[in-house]
């Protein structure tokens, strides 16, 4: 289960036309590409990368901090440090395609930031469960296009972007992550289904959490995956 998480987001990390992830994401409002991502086993286990730049693949920089550290989450330089200790490549991710909307934002006088819906923001997540009942998740993104340099979304954090339960299930988050964050939007959603609620009525009701917990909802898009045991 943990290898099929891995190898699918490698997938999307690697695909430059996808412009908010990996290779290609749209930078920050430096012009910076920043990575998060996350990854949660079937024993609770698990590791996140934050604020990660110049590795095209952040999930397996969080996979290696969930097997090979005490820790769960490495930020910023440490994480870059340790992803080239661990034979990681150093890759520019700033696409030509990226750069030049950058540089189109830059020169905006208002320089507003875009919103994040579907058609210009889609945060890969997945869970999986093997042959032998193991269930993960995961999840990778280079974030709001344009944010604050530093921002960290909800993607690395354990029972925001991602959560797994052995007994239960797991579910993941796309959208805007501080209306997850807000939340614990994934971990919320397992609590709903560990109570009896489908997948899917689970979902719901956190959707409706999400409402409640959000004045503006205008441009506001938050979508959840969810998988039981
Ligand atoms: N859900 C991804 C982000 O807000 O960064």
């Amino acid at each position: 289960a943990l290898n099929a998480i891995e190898k699918g987001l490698n997938i999307t990390e690697s695909d430059a036309s996808n412009s908010s992830v990996g290779l290609g994401g749209i930078p920050d409002e430096n012009g910076l590409v920043t990575l998060d991502a996350c990854i949660m086993d079937h024993e609770y286990n698990c590791g996140s990368v934050s604020f990660l730049q110049n590795i095209e693949h952040p999930i397996s920089v969080a996979r290696k901090v969930m097997e090979n550290t005490p820790h769960v989450m490495l930020s910023g330089k440490g994480a870059y440090d340790f992803a080239i200790k661990n034979g990681f490549q150093h890759t520019n991710l700033l696409s030509t395609e990226s750069y030049q909307k950058w540089l189109e934002w830059k020169a905006e006088s208002e320089k507003k930031l875009p919103k994040i819906n579907h058609e210009n923001h889609d945060t890969i997540a997945m869970i999986t469960i093997d042959e032998s009942g193991h269930i993960a998740a995961g999840c990778t993104t280079s974030g709001w296009a344009y944010k604050l340099h530093g921002r960290v979304g909800d993607s690395p954090i354990i029972g925001a972007g991602i959560y797994v339960d052995p007994d239960v299930g797991a579910a993941c988050a796309t959208g805007m992550g501080e209306a997850v964050i807000r939340i614990c939007g994934t971990h919320a959603v397992v609590e709903q289904m560990r109570n009896g609620l489908s997948p899917d009525e689970a979902c719901q009701v956190v959707i409706e959490r999400v409402k409640k917990s959000n004045k503006d909802l205008k441009d506001l898009q938050v979508g959840f995956i969810a998988m039981n045991i």
